[in-house]
Order: C-alpha cells, then sequence, then structure tokens
C-alpha cells in the first residue's frame, strides 16, 4: 500500500512537471502575441535622427501590437551588421534597417532570409546585386532633394538680380557613402555644373554631425575668404557652419547664402532668424509607415517595393507660417 503511494506520487509530480514545461515552451514559442521588430538604427548624429528614432519608439509599442527592440549603431556599419545577427539570433518577425551606408549588406540580409525574416528599409537604400534581400523600402528621394536646393538657388539668384555675378560655393556633405550624401552630392554638383557662374570651391564631409559640420567649415573659411553660398547636406552641420560664419564676424544668410536639407524644427527657428535661407524638407516619421508596410504583409497584402515620402522647399519667405505646423 504504501508502495503504492508513494508511486502515484511520483506519477503526479511528473505529470505536474510535463505540464510546467509545456506551458513554459508555449510562452516562449507564441510568446505574448505581439510581433517583434527589430531595428538597426543609423545613431544618434542629428536632430532628424532623433526624431525618426522618437517616431518608431512611439509606435512600435505594446499597445500597438508590437515589441521593438532598439539597436543604435553609432554611425558603424559593423554595429548594425551586428545588430542584424543579433534579431536573426532572437528570431524577431521583422528587421528593418536604416542602413549607414549603401554597399557591403549581402551576406547579413542572405542570412536574414535564410532564417525566413522579412527585412524592410528605412530611410536610407542599399545598393544590392539582389533585391529579392529586401521586402520593401520607405524613405526620402534625396536625389530630388539636392536638385530642388539647386533649383531654389536659381530662382533666388535671379529673384535677387545676382544672376550674372559669379557665386563661390562650398558643400558639406554627409556621411560618404551613405544613400542620403550620393544622392543630394549628385543632385547638388550636377544641378551646379548647368550653371558657369557657379564655382564650386570645395566639397567635404561633416560626417551629419553639427561638430563637425563646424569644424570643416571653419576650414573651409581659412581656405577661401570670398564664399558666397554653403551647401549643409543636413541641418545640423548648417548649424555647425553658422557658428563658424559668426565667429569670423560674418552674417550667415546675408554675406553667406545657407542652403540646408531635413527642415526640422530649430532650422525654421534660424530661417525666421534670417541665417538660414532655404531648407529642404527630408521627413524623417517613417515609424508610422514602416508600421502600415508590416501590417499589410500581417494581412498577407503585397506592398511596393519603393516608397518616397512626399517633401516640401521652406525658405525664409515661408518659414514664420509653417513653423507652428512642424512636427519634428
Ligand atoms: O538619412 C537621412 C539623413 O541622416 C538626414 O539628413 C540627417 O540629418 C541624418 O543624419
Amino acid at each position: 500500500m504504501k508502495r503504492k503511494i508513494i508511486l502515484s506520487m511520483g506519477l503526479m509530480v511528473l505529470l505536474c512537471t510535463m505540464v510546467f514545461a509545456n506551458g513554459q515552451k508555449e510562452a516562449a514559442s507564441q510568446g505574448d502575441g505581439l510581433i517583434t521588430v527589430g531595428y538597426a538604427q543609423v545613431g544618434a548624429e542629428s536632430d532628424w535622427r532623433t526624431a525618426n528614432t522618437e517616431s518608431f519608439k512611439s509606435t512600435f509599442v505594446e499597445a500597438n501590437g508590437y515589441k521593438l527592440i532598439f539597436d543604435d549603431a553609432q554611425q558603424k556599419q559593423e554595429n548594425q551588421i551586428k545588430a542584424i545577427r543579433n534579431f536573426i539570433q532572437q528570431d524577431v518577425d521583422y528587421i528593418v534597417v536604416a542602413p549607414v551606408v549603401e554597399t557591403g549588406w549581402e551576406t547579413v540580409l542572405k542570412e536574414a532570409k535564410e532564417a525566413g525574416i522579412p527585412v524592410i528599409l528605412s530611410d536610407r537604400q542599399m545598393d544590392l546585386s539582389d533585391d529579392s534581400l529586401y521586402t520593401a523600402w520607405v524613405g526620402g528621394n534625396f536625389l530630388k532633394e539636392g536638385q530642388d536646393a539647386i533649383k531654389w538657388l536659381n530662382d533666388y539668384v535671379k529673384k535677387e538680380g545676382r544672376a550674372n555675378e559669379e557665386l563661390n560655393i562650398v558643400l558639406l556633405q554627409g556621411t560618404i557613402g551613405s544613400s542620403a550624401q550620393v544622392g543630394r552630392t549628385k543632385g547638388v554638383t550636377e544641378g551646379l555644373a548647368k550653371n558657369p557662374k557657379y564655382k564650386l570651391l570645395a566639397k567635404q564631409t561633416g560626417e551629419f554631425t553639427q561638430s563637425k559640420g563646424q569644424e570643416v567649415m571653419e576650414s573651409f573659411l581659412k581656405a577661401y575668404p570670398d564664399i558666397d553660398v554653403v551647401i549643409a547636406e543636413n541641418d545640423n552641420m548648417a548649424f555647425g557652419a553658422i557658428d563658424a560664419i559668426k565667429a569670423v564676424g560674418k552674417v550667415p544668410g546675408e554675406d553667406i547664402i545657407i542652403i540646408s536639407f531635413d527642415a526640422v524644427k530649430e532650422a525654421f527657428n534660424r530661417m525666421v532668424a534670417g541665417e538660414i535661407n532655404c531648407d529642404v524638407e527630408c521627413n524623417p516619421l517613417h515609424g508610422p509607415r514602416v508600421a502600415e508596410i508590416i501590417q499589410t504583409l500581417e494581412n498577407g497584402g503585397t506592398v511596393d517595393k519603393i516608397m518616397y515620402v512626399k517633401e516640401d522647399v521652406f525658405d525664409t519667405s515661408n518659414a514664420a507660417a509653417m513653423l507652428p505646423t512642424r512636427k519634428y
């Protein structure tokens, strides 16, 4: 009898252990019903980037059915590759990448494809030999942004009666090899080349940061005392350039025309103050756009491979009126 009791107790413990273990396994495989998204972000180099991060963090929340694993690569491609491999290991449902540079992604994207995880690109593009390595891309048209900047300059010099004047121009470039830099530089340099009155004195990277933008502008001002136009491939570099210009006793926006990209709120303040003449918009609010792509895919739908976001051009004539409407 004693033996029977011990045996049935043992059986019960075994059963309980099996039920518990099974429950644990269920919890791990089904999770909490949330869609897990790994976001390999470029870094935190600019106001634009901060707004972009915020857009993802506020969209991919539990209340909307998501779990976000966020990684800041500190502007290094090797960190982004590591982050993508981590996401694969964690078996996330979707991988989102804002690639630091355009090239060098094939190997890691093949790993994601083999793991059956869809990759969505956002903001910057990749230069890939095989387009099936990603599902969709959403972002700004950087080439058009560069072209729009020069279109604005052409109109401005005409309006100011300076069309016959030779203009000395310097270009502060973004991270070399990033699609934002490649597209904007192409649009700007090709546009400038069409007008013999424009002289591009120099172009150099300011890494999309304020401090580097200031540093490069300081060296430009030393090398070229007669600069008429600065084109900065993002707002933070423009802010740095403005500090450098003020430091040599010149008035930004008056002595030197400043054209910038992004159109973040602070840039609108600078346009209202007359320090930036023109700002070509680059919209960072991609969180909801990527969420829409994911929802379509979850519902079995198909999405466009390339989705350009609508972007505007602002200048001192409309900045004050637009400032209250700006979301970033
Ligand atoms: O890729 C978009 C660019 O990256 C933005 O112009 C810049 O501010 C950011 O760092």
